[in-house]
């Protein structure tokens, strides 16, 4: 058992958290905001993610879950402190660092009257070099010369999706420790001794160039399948039995080639973006960074293209807007999609009606003129068109009958291909979908 702290209660940090009080170790978060604070010993996360409230209730009922607003209560009563804390994107494109450096500082000074040997481990997603040039000197410092010799250093980078993201970090498929040194990897390592995953011990900023890596590939592959979707459009061949029968080879694999209208989330943008500063830094080429960064950006608007070339100028014409989310079973709208196509539709002078299942809320924080509608039926009645964003698993129960029934003129465009596309087509519907060459027989 390993007593740990955590500084930062966002995702990553409350998810690290119920993972190692799960694995039997006496984690202790902390959070400047008391706030936040008593929210984690009330077991409520400020965000949704299935089952993070029930583990973290759990955890604190057992006892091995605390938090703490005080720095020097949580670094006193551990070995480890990890840091959790957010990396933002700067107006050029790179991490902005201030948080971390400034944590780095906080543990760095409750490390100042140490005797025992710690180790400071980073979890943010931060740029290669990071843990070494700007972790490491501004924790030291802070320390002073008496803590000289003991604190270590290490990065530990965590690829949890949204939504999922306990699953994921109860079955990683590898835990990535980058360390300093041999005796500061196999301490990170005993955390994780009752995971089956593989490890992989690398330096730090190796491992900071996994995360990158990791994130950039996945983003690149989804951007790929993006854009031969759009060649599947006007070849008149279907992606999804393209992406299903490439994603047999197993070097390809099925997974992240659904096409769509981009990717968003807190993450791969941000990251996209991040490694592509990095390597610009350096003088070294990222086009195919750069070309997955500005696919993204054109790609939302093809679900508007679509509508346009079924129904024609927008101006006047009301269009239902389903799912605000980045994707489903979230209701966070950090880069959704759903922002650019609602803005395009809204210059194009269309009376634009939003719904989602769970993020009408944070979507209206982001847009507060937008009009959102308390139900798809409110959304689409009346309508001239439908642009689906999000793949809500409600919304693929919507069979044409309803759209008929609904709208002034039946004409769908699918951005996620959430709908039974042979039901769509043998129907009166126009349905139109990403990746989806050819028209419907009568249409
Ligand atoms: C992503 C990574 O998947 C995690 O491994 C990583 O830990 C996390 O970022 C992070 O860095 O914190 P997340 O942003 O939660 O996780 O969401 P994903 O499920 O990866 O989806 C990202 C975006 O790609 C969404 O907008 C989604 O709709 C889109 N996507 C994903 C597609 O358009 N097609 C796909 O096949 C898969």
């Amino acid at each position: 058992m390993t007593q740990v702290s955590i500084v930062g209660t966002g995702y990553v940090g409350l998810c690290t958290g119920v993972l190692l009080a799960e694995l039997g170790h006496e984690v202790t978060l902390v959070d400047l905001d008391p706030s936040k604070v008593q929210a984690v010993k009330d077991g409520r996360a400020p965000f949704h993610e299935p089952g993070l409230d029930e583990a973290l209730k759990q955890q604190v009922t057992s006892g091995r879950l605390d938090a703490t607003t005080d720095t020097q209560r949580a670094v006193d009563a551990s070995a480890l402190t990890y840091l959790c804390v957010g990396t933002p994107q700067d107006e050029t494109g790179a991490a902005d660092l201030t948080a971390i450096e400034q944590a780095a500082r906080d543990v760095g000074k409750a490390l100042a009257g140490l005797d025992a040997e710690h180790v400071v481990v980073t979890k943010s997603t931060v740029p290669p070099g990071t843990t070494r040039d700007v972790v490491r000197p501004a924790a030291l410092q802070a320390a002073g010369d008496h803590a000289r010799g003991r604190v270590s250093f290490a990065m530990n980078p965590e690829f949890l999706r949204e939504g999922s993201a306990l699953s994921d970090a109860r079955d990683p498929d590898k835990i990535v420790i980058g360390a300093e040194d041999p005796a500061t990897g196999r301490a990170v390592e005993a955390l994780f001794e009752d995971l089956e995953a593989p490890i992989v011990h690398v330096d730090p900023s190796t491992a900071e160039t996994i995360k990158y890596a990791n994130n950039a590939f996945l983003a690149t592959k989804v951007g790929f399948a993006n854009e031969m979707a759009n060649v599947c459009e006007a070849v008149g061949a279907d992606w999804v039995d393209v992406a299903e029968a490439i994603g047999l080879d197993d070097r390809i694999s099925e997974r992240f080639l659904r096409a769509g209208l981009g990717f968003g989330g807190s993450c791969f943008p941000k990251d996209v973006a991040a490694i592509a500063h990095v390597a610009r830094e350096h003088g070294v080429p990222s086009g195919i960074l750069d070309a997955v960064l500005e696919g993204n950006e054109v790609q939302p608007l093809r679900a508007v293209e679509l509508l346009e070339a079924e129904i024609g100028d927008l101006a006047g014409k009301r269009v239902a807007l389903l799912g605000l989310s980045f994707k489903p079973g979230t209701d966070d709208v950090r880069r959704t999609r759903a922002a650019p196509i609602h803005d395009a539709l809204v210059d194009r002078g269309a009376e634009v009606v939003c719904h989602d299942p769970q993020a009408s809320s944070t979507f209206h924080e982001l847009r507060p003129d937008a009009t959102l509608a308390e139900t798809v039926e409110d959304a689409l009645t009346g309508a001239d068109g439908c642009i689906a964003q999000t793949a809500w698993p409600a919304y693929a129960e919507l069979g044409p009958d309803r759209f008929q029934a609904w709208m002034v003129t039946p004409v769908v465009v699918d951005g996620r291909r959430v709908f039974d596309a042979d039901a769509m087509g043998g129907s009166s519907v126009t349905y139109r979908a990403i990746g989806l060459g050819g028209q419907a027989p009568d249409s």
